[in-house]
């Protein structure tokens, strides 16, 4: 690579050492430190998790920590394995809210300063320490403050170990009236963060016979799940007098962090939300939001999902809408084969397929719901074709893999396989869509008017 490109692809003194250095000329190399360069890296990207008491398995907090995993850090970092956010690259909308993704520049300064041999460098230089929120607080504490509700599941013991374990049951919201939903985290407590594989919860409510029914689903939790952050202007019921309905699925002893101690006692999972005003409806006229799943086969609950022993299964699915929409989140859902998912809209009127997002090296460990920036979020006309897809890898080089020598088929438990999408979507009208596209095309015009 020469310099200049160099320069333009990183664009920062340090970084163009780092990338240059072993092509250029090695005298003149600014040393790359912890204290210098690194500890800032670490500090706003690894530390939340990697702490006393964080869910990462060894501790980043300074110098003498990191020292004897730098060659391991160096190799995760440059394989965009940590931080934990498989997302690729160069295909789709890149702009996401929540996204961990480390800079390709920062990525290059741990590199090269694990090639140098990771040295501390000047003492007098103290690397600013990160403001961290409490490991056992709400994720979004600190933009919204506490959970304007909290619903906890029914507390459950579950051995360490084992086989995998489901619970379901109700517990009232105690919410009296309708109220619209800004922000959702869905949080194992305490120890459950190792054996809570994942949550589902739904809402039911009142009809007028005065009996329960099915509203809709509430949020959706799997591993290593941060939440989901409404965009402006929709939302997301919750009824009053409604009850929850969970469905809890436990993996003692599976993937995640291993519990100590034979039984995990009194395992809740709570629900914490936040809620828009009490007038939110009158005020702001918001479209419905909801989040569903998005089966990838019509014949998803009979099982026919099948991947072979040392072989591979891809599957997909089709979804339109008789109004327009907007995408405003993605999570694909799998287990231990499913490596590999994509989100894309087909045009019937153009024939043309837009690329919406892809992600290669998919683990189940780390559920995330891809949310797309509101002014990118994809807007889908009446009866455009959402496709999506998902690729199963039953061999040994799939580091996931507890057997590749067993058939999987569709199912429940974890060693069983699943292919559907938790897809969050604003069911706009014509008018709505229209506004929203205009409004994109008017910033695009600014911003090429900027440009000249
Ligand atoms: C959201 C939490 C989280 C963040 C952020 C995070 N990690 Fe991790 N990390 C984990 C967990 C959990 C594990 C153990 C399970 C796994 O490997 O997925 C882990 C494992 C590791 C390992 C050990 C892997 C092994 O094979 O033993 C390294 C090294 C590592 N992380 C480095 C980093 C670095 C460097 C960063 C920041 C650039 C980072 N992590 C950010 C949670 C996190």
């Amino acid at each position: 690579m020469k310099l200049a490109q160099a320069l333009i692809l990183i664009g920062g003194p340090i970084a163009l050492v780092a990338f240059g250095a072993k092509a250029q000329n090695p005298e003149n190399q600014h040393q790359i430190t912890y204290n210098g360069d690194v500890a800032r890296i670490i500090n706003e990207n690894c530390v939340v998790c990697h702490r006393e008491g964080g869910i990462g398995p060894m501790q980043f907090e300074n110098y003498d920590q990191i020292r004897p995993w730098a060659p391991l850090i160096s190799f995760k970092v440059a394989n965009r394995e940590m931080p934990p956010y498989a997302y690729d690259r160069g295909i789709g909308i890149q702009e996401l809210k929540g996204d961990w993704r480390l800079a390709q520049e920062d990525i290059n300064t741990i590199v090269a300063w694990v090639g140098q041999g990771a040295p501390l460098g000047d003492p007098d230089i103290v690397p600013p320490t990160p403001d961290l929120p409490d490991p056992d607080a709400w994720n979004f504490e600190p933009e919204l403050g506490a959970p304007d509700l909290i619903v906890p599941s029914i507390p459950m013991d579950i051995p360490a170990s084992g086989n995998d374990l489901w619970s379901k049951h109700y517990v009232p919201s105690t919410l009296a009236a309708d109220r619209c939903i800004k922000a959702v985290q869905v949080k194992p407590r305490g120890d459950a963060k190792a054996v809570v594989h994942h949550a589902n919860s739904y809402v039911e409510a009142l009809n007028e016979e005065g009996e329960f029914e099915r509203f809709g689903q509430l949020t959706e939790y799997a591993m290593g799940k941060w939440g989901e952050l409404m965009p402006e202007g929709v939302c997301r019921t919750l009824p009053g007098g409604s009850r929850i309905s969970w469905d809890i699925h436990m993996f003692p002893g599976g993937v995640g962090a291993t519990a100590e101690g034979l039984m995990i006692k009194d395992n809740i999972v709570e629900i914490g939300l936040w809620f828009h005003e009490e007038d939110y409806v009158e005020t702001e006229q918001p479209y419905k939001q909801d989040l569903r799943l998005y089966p990838m086969r019509s014949g998803y609950e009979g099982g026919h999902l099948i991947v072979p022993p040392n072989g591979y299964t891809m599957t997909q699915g089709f979804h339109s809408f008789d109004h327009p929409v907007r995408i405003d989140s993605f999570q694909p859902h799998g287990h231990l084969r499913m490596n590999a998912a994509s989100l894309e809209i087909f045009y019937p009127e153009t024939g043309r397929t837009e690329q919406i997002s892809q992600i290669s090296n998919w683990s189940a460990t780390w559920h995330h719901s891809h949310i797309y920036a509101p002014d990118v979020a994809p807007l889908l006309p009446t009866g455009a074709i959402l496709v999506i897809k998902q690729w199963y890898d039953n061999t040994a080089n799939n580091p996931n893999n507890p057997d590749p020598d067993q058939w999987v088929y569709g199912g429940s438990r974890t060693g069983d396989e699943m292919s559907h999408a938790w897809i969050a979507i604003t069911h706009l009208d014509e008018e709505g869509y229209e506004k929203i596209v205009a409004e994109r095309k008017a910033v695009e015009q600014r911003s090429f008017a900027g440009s000249d």
